[in-house]
């Protein structure tokens, strides 16, 4: 029988039990459960309201049954509901009913989401680290590709010619602002819920300060009602993991493109390709589309507890137990993402010949020749900017590119332009002017990378 069955005269229905109980779930909590339990029962003791003896019985049997559930020997049942119920009514198996003290002053409400708290406070150190492992990889990446030349899109059009490494360094920039979003939240992660009880406190005179120092909480938190409705420390995770799977999303969608047929801007290695079941030729960019598609379901857990809490009274209520899925289903799925986002850095190739090729295509330089003629020819940047698209013109019609063009012909539509502005075709020099801060210029990518790395030391 479960602990709160006292009162209840009846077995509970078994679709209920099946459906209802957690523990496939929240047993991913065992280790908070216990430290919590531990740091509660020491916390009776100090302050007198169980004694010595009982208190060295307690925290004793809650370490057998953590070394029993590390092992694998720890028999989980569904009859027990959750990870609370299952661990207490082991204790009372292993040191009898001295057991029952351990609950004093507590519920189950302010428990488990302290050990959700403390569960999301090592889940976002460990996603941190693995977002760092990703920018590391980028940064060599980038360091390798700094005068690797290819065309800026704009609408998926061919914009202005940019470095291979401004390109990644962009996500360096998503991915050093994920972290501080996962980070956001450390604050309301920091405040210890242990001690607010069902919903009111309690009337042990309890020490929530001990509390917070022994799991290296921050402060206890204000509002007993508050404490044990709040799940604003779950959405902003679950926030957190669906921006951060958006950037690798977009990464994924843009470099499937890159590795297509039609743009052959990268090369994909067999690592991290499949095959088709019934094409021969084909090696499909699967591990990306994944990332892609995976995107999908970090909003679905997000939407999933907005729609939960939406409309939820103060305090407790069933509704809540599902937070714990929703998390550990973002936790594993970014997770993996980028894991597989690694893998895929460290195992593709730049076609850099092509690369190069594209970027002559489509006149990417015409900004610089519209920027020329403005400061040469001190004309304003709106007339400028037709006399270029008059070159444009000129040139699409004849179909040539930028620098195949004859000076005399350019002269036709503009008298003042002499060889000069042929400089101006060039990729490498239109990079290289690109010096405003946060510009693609090679000079100012060399400086972000030293920063960069800095800042991961
Ligand atoms: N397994 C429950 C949950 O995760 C623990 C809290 C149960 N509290 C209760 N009043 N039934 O939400």
């Amino acid at each position: 029988m479960p602990v709160w069955n006292a009162r209840i005269s009846k077995k509970s229905s078994n679709v209920f039990q099946k459906f209802g109980n957690s523990i496939d779930i929240d047993k991913r909590l065992y280790k908070e459960d216990i430290q919590v339990s531990i740091a509660h029962t020491e916390m009776l003791f100090k302050q007198k309201i169980i004694s010595f003896k009982i208190k060295n019985k307690i925290i004793w049997g809650l370490s057998k049954i953590k070394n029993e559930i590390s092992k694998k020997k720890f028999n989980f049942n569904t009859k027990y509901e959750d990870i609370h119920m299952n661990i207490e009514n082991r204790l009372f198996e292993i040191i009898g009913d001295d057991a029952g003290f351990v609950h004093t002053g507590r519920s189950r409400n302010d428990q488990v989401i302290t050990d959700l708290k403390l569960w999301l406070k090592n889940s976002t150190t460990e996603i941190n680290n693995l977002l760092n492992s990703s920018i590391k990889l980028i940064i060599k990446i980038s360091e390798a590709n700094i005068q690797t030349i290819m065309p800026g899109f704009t609408h998926l059009k061919n914009a202005q010619p940019i470095s291979f490494a401004h390109y990644l360094l962009a996500y360096v920039e998503m991915f050093k602002r994920d972290k501080s979003r996962f980070n956001n939240n450390i604050i309301s992660l920091n405040e210890n819920p242990l001690g607010s009880a069902a919903l009111s406190g309690t009337s042990f005179n309890i020490d929530r300060v001990y509390t917070t120092k022994k799991l290296n909480f921050s402060k206890p938190t204000g509002n007993s009602i508050d404490t044990v409705s709040d799940r604003d420390f779950v959405i902003d995770f679950l926030y957190a993991v669906s921006v951060c799977a958006m950037h690798i999303s977009r990464f994924a969608e843009e470099f499937i493109i890159w590795n297509s047929d039609a743009f052959k801007l990268i090369k994909l290695n067999d690592k991290i390709v499949t095959g088709s079941s019934i094409m021969p030729q084909k090696k499909n960019p699967d591990p990306l589309e994944f990332l892609r598609g995976k995107t999908g379901n970090a909003y679905g857990n997000l939407i999933s507890m907005l729609t939960i809490l939406k409309g939820l009274p103060l305090s407790y209520f069933k509704d809540l137990q599902d937070d714990k899925e929703i998390v550990f289903k973002s936790f594993d799925q970014i997770k993996y993402s980028i894991l597989i986002l690694n893998e895929i850095l460290k195992n593709f190739s730049v076609n850099k010949k092509r690369m190069y090729e594209f970027a002559q295509e489509g006149y990417t330089t015409a900004t610089d020749l519209a920027d020329y003629i403005v400061r040469d020819l001190n004309v304003p940047f709106r007339k400028a900017y037709k006399i270029t698209s008059k070159i444009v013109n000129y040139a699409e019609k004849n179909k040539k590119r930028f620098d195949e063009l004859d000076i005399k012909d350019i002269k036709k539509i503009e008298p003042k332009l002499n060889e000069e502005i042929l400089n101006i075709f060039d990729l490498k020099k239109s990079i290289k002017s690109k010096i405003s801060y946060g510009g693609t210029a090679f000079e100012n990518i060399r400086k972000m990378i030293k920063k960069y790395k800095k800042e991961l030391k």
